[in-house]
């Protein structure tokens, strides 16, 4: 069929299995063209592996460091007329090049939050990889059903004591509006976002897979964050889901005790802003990244997903000498371009310009917009749109 993006919001419908495969090559390639990573992962667990960080995390540990990949993710085949989900493609993608590259890959698909996901990634390494060397957790989700109790937990977007009036986008149109963000009502929105998006699950993950005896001597595990500038600090950092971040970056301490005679470590990486299926749903951000990337780009210090990931490999979780360079607070900084101090003195000038009028000038609204539909097989350069597409992909390891 031929098939074309069809949105809701800041949401794509429809996803280009074509495209999709293409986009996974271009990342491959350029993971290739930075050489081997020295000393890097060989045998790794990618939790959130379909799209994002994630997808760009298991391309840099198998193309970049020859590693065997499992990769667990929430996505949904083709069936019956409707198109399977990005990262449905982009995971059949990954495994095609993968094993024609004679790289091990397999896949587990459904709910990484419940024992039962957990139990059968276990079985999986144990199978196939004994033990995995490196553990990368990249969920990014609206909901949780918490494995021990039932209770369903959903996460909310919201700042927290004052209400938030800022300038946001919409991507789409291009008009620039005043929005104002209401604070949560009551301390249980805070609670739920921690439980979704907090280090609890990570944790309860670490701890299955190493009574399962399952991680290896020396074992490594890196978690997500963000912090931003702080024009975004009262939806962000100091909102709801700043405080299920910060929730995520103390679970560190814990790990590090319960990897400890593993000589194992854990890590928090605080990354870019970058176009992802999860930051388009928040308010104020897309706009902020818009102006970022312009600046960014004029600088030549823009990176998308695969170049941080890269790098977070090459330059921070595996150097020469071993050493992991953080900060003051224990986190890994990729962030680091975005947070330079003539970066955020730009972007913080353009803010203050920003209308609907000056968008198309002084933004890279339309480079946004474009990385937006790539995420989903879209509008990426040399694939044929006009031809017939199959959007029966298998994913060579589910059946
Ligand atoms: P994403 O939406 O692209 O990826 C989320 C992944 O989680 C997908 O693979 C999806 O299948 C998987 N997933 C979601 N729910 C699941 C479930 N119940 N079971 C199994 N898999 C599930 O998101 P992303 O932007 O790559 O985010 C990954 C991490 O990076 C998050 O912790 C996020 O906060 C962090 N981060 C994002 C940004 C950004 O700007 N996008 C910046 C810094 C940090
Ligand atoms: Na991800």
């Amino acid at each position: 069929m031929i098939i074309q993006p069809r949105t809701r919001g800041f949401i794509c419908l429809t996803a280009h299995p074509d495209g999709a495969l293409q986009a996974v090559k271009n990342q491959i390639e350029y993971v290739k063209s930075k050489g081997k990573i020295k000393n890097g992962p060989k045998k790794v667990l990618v939790i959130g592996a379909s799209t994002g960080f994630g997808l760009s995390s298991r391309i840099a540990a198998a193309f970049g460091s020859d590693a065997a990949t499992i990769g667990v993710f929430f996505e949904k085949p083709a069936s019956e007329g409707k198109m399977g989900t990005a990262g449905w493609y982009n995971s059949a993608a990954f495994e095609k090049e993968a094993h024609a590259a004679g790289l091990y890959a397999k896949s587990i698909n459904g709910d990484a939050f419940s024992d039962d996901i957990k139990r059968q990634t276990i079985d999986l390494i144990k199978k196939d990889l004994g033990q995995v060397d490196l553990v990368v957790y990249s969920l990014a989700s609206p909901r949780r059903t918490h494995p021990k109790t039932g209770v369903a937990y959903a996460s909310v977007l919201k700042p927290i004591g004052e209400p938030f009036t800022n300038k946001t986008v919409d991507f789409h149109t291009g008009v620039v509006s005043d929005i104002t963000i209401s604070p949560v009502e009551n301390e249980e929105d805070i609670a739920n976002t921690i439980a979704v998006m907090g280090g609890e699950d990570w944790k309860f993950w670490i701890e299955d897979l190493k009574n399962a005896g399952v991680l290896a001597d020396g074992v490594k595990t890196v978690a997500y964050s963000y912090i931003g500038p702080e024009l975004t600090f009262p939806i962000y950092r100091n909102g709801t889901i700043g405080q299920a971040k910060n929730d995520l970056e103390k679970t560190v301490t814990v790990l590090n005790d319960l990897l400890k005679d593993l000589h194992g470590v854990s890590y928090v990486s605080v990354n870019k802003a970058l176009v992802t299926q999860s930051s388009s749903a928040i308010p104020v951000v897309p706009l902020y990244i818009s102006l970022l990337y312009k600046v960014m780009k004029e600088k030549g210090t823009h990176e998308g997903t695969i170049e941080q990931m890269q790098r977070l490999f090459a330059g921070r979780l595996y150097t020469e000498n071993g050493e992991v360079p953080l900060d003051a607070d224990g986190r890994i900084r990729i962030d680091d371009w975005e947070m330079a101090e003539d970066v955020q003195a730009e972007v913080a000038k353009y803010w203050d310009k920003v209308t609907t009028e000056t968008l198309p000038d002084i933004s890279d609204i339309e480079g946004y917009r474009k990385e937006f539909f790539n995420l989903f097989g879209f509008e990426i350069d040399g694939v044929d749109y006009k031809k017939d597409a199959n959007e029966n992909v298998k994913i060579p390891s589910i059946e």
